[in-house]
């Protein structure tokens, strides 16, 4: 049996219920990104990293570009978090914004996340009333989500990840 770990990068907690659910499902070891090395997971055949999108950026894939090198002869899978409406532009953008060079050939999946406007603070609260008022009206979906907050975080959507993992 292959030996997974998932790593993931998480602030308010989807991306972490996301990677709870996939280990829980693959029978993964699930590590916090901040307080994990690459030297920890040498024993693994599989990484599947995780993380949650800030203005288009993938929120810990530092992490993966840092050790590609010490994992290519692993299988790397990739997950983004995001509430983003359409997922298959969503996955497009990620890969195109993050999975450069090294990561070029890194599958990533894009899963669709939570937000409550009340909770966020600081940076993340002026990106977001950047975002707000640089919306226009052809995404009505994602306006609402932003203004009033969504919660779109739902377990059946790991499927793909997970039979990619089997
Ligand atoms: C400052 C900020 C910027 C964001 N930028 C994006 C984005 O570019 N694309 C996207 O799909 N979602 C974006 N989101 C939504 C988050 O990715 C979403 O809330 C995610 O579920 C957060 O993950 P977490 O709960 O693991 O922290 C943004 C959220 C915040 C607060």
């Amino acid at each position: 049996m292959r030996k997974i770990a998932v790593v993931y990068k998480s602030k308010r907690g989807s991306t972490k219920q996301y990677a709870q659910w996939i280990a829980e499902e693959t029978g993964a070891d699930l590590f916090d990104v901040d307080q994990c090395k690459g030297s920890d997971l040498s024993d693994y055949d599989t990484i599947v990293f995780g993380g949650w999108l800030r203005a288009g950026g993938l929120q810990g894939i530092e992490f993966l570009r840092k050790n590609m090198g010490t994992f290519c002869v692993k299988d790397v899978f990739a997950f983004a978090v995001g509430l983003n409406t359409d997922g298959i532009a969503a996955r497009q953008e990620c890969r195109e914004i993050n999975f450069k060079k090294e990561l070029e050939d890194v599958p990533c999946y894009f899963l669709p996340g939570a937000y409550k406007p009340d909770e966020i603070k600081g940076g993340d609260k002026i990106i977001m009333g950047i975002m707000k008022k640089l919306m226009d009206n052809s995404n009505p979906e994602l306006r609402d989500a932003i203004v009033n907050g969504a919660d779109r975080v739902d377990r059946s959507e790991i499927k793909y990840i997970v039979d990619a993992l089997k």
